[in-house]
């Protein structure tokens, strides 16, 4: 059988930023294929790294590509939110530097199997981890409401024609339940005005699918307690960095860099600074870096990828801040 194929995106310049010091340590928090991971490790001497991935096949896989790391490398199967535990069992009290390379692998998305792609037909699963106890895609598409469906579809797919694909999936599980890949993008498809099908980029089915994929794996919801606890464990001087691939995950990344960078948490409009917060991260991309166009004509998968890096200060005393600051 022939190996899975996944091309790291902005791997020169998660190298370059994440600037790994030798003796590091490491957190991959979406190892995938272990790509970057491989690169961070050959990065500087003595490098330790810990990578996370909530898909058993993808830690296998990984785990083939850093054998020759031997123990410098340890790999954990979890979603990444659960990361301090693994933390706490590998006794490591703090990070040097973290990359989350967020979404699906190609590996993932190649496997008809799993559900995740329309260009082959498969079961609708998409779920990343097997035992993560989630329902598959087919429970949501067969047994959500109209407005349920028509939410996932218009917030996590920003599809403008959220309403008519969500009244076509009800029309069509009503006849017969839609179990496959190919099924499902043939309803989204003819949902859509002809108009607007000729002039389509891309496949009309392509946002729904993603939009299911958001919800079935519950992605923002894990990354938004990924970034709400990560800070707390990176050194001083130690950088963080995510790839999103989707404008709310980018936001939540945004946001998170923004919230820890002015250190103060009061409620927005507070008359006064109660909370004495100091900022604990340095914002090193002030907008995200994108892929180059060759990179992008190389691996198309990189097109919609946006980099964001932030740089943990070394506390200062919480008296230093003056109040309403
Ligand atoms: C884009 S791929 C990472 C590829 C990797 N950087 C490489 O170079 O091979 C994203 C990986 O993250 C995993 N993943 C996505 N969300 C996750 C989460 N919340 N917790 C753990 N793993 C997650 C997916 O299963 C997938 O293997």
């Amino acid at each position: 059988m022939e190996s899975p194929v996944h091309v790291p995106v902005l791997a020169s310049e998660i190298l370059e930023l994440l600037a790994i010091k030798p003796g590091a340590r490491v957190l991959d928090a979406t190892v995938g294929l272990g790509g970057h991971a491989r690169a961070l490790l050959n990065a500087a001497p003595d490098v330790f790294l810990l990578g996370l991935d909530r898909d058993e096949r993808a830690l296998e896989e990984a785990g083939a590509r850093l054998e020759e790391f031997g123990g410098r490398a340890a790999l954990r199967r979890m979603r990444f939110s659960e990361f301090p535990a693994a933390l706490e069992e590998m006794g490591w009290d703090g990070l040097d530097a973290v990359l989350a390379d967020l979404g699906v692998s190609s590996m993932q998305l190649d496997d008809a199997g799993r559900g995740f792609s329309f260009l082959a037909d498969g079961p609708l699963d998409m779920r990343m981890g097997a035992s993560d106890g989630l329902a598959p895609a087919s429970r949501l598409v067969n047994k959500a409401s109209f407005e349920e469906l028509r939410r996932i579809i218009g917030e996590y797919g920003e599809d403008p024609m959220a309403g008519r694909i969500a009244r076509a999936i009800k029309a069509a599980r009503e006849k017969a339940p839609i179990e496959t890949t190919v099924r499902l993008a043939a309803v989204v498809e003819a949902a859509y005005p002809a108009k607007w099908r000729a002039l389509a980029r891309n496949h009309p089915a392509t946002r729904t699918f993603q939009a299911l994929r958001m919800a079935v794996n519950r992605e923002l919801d894990d990354l938004a307690a990924f970034l709400s606890n990560i800070v707390d464990y990176l050194r001083p001087g130690a950088r963080l960095a995510v790839i999103s691939f989707h404008s709310l995950e980018d936001r939540l990344v945004k946001q998170a860099f923004r919230r820890e960078a002015a250190g103060c948490v009061c409620p927005p409009g507070a008359a006064r600074c109660v909370c004495r917060g100091m900022p604990r991260l340095a914002i090193v991309t002030k907008k995200p870096l994108t892929a180059s166009a060759s990179e992008v004509a190389a691996n198309s998968r990189s097109r919609s990828a946006k980099l964001r890096v932030a740089e943990r200060l070394a506390q200062a005393p919480a008296a230093a801040r003056p109040e309403g600051a």
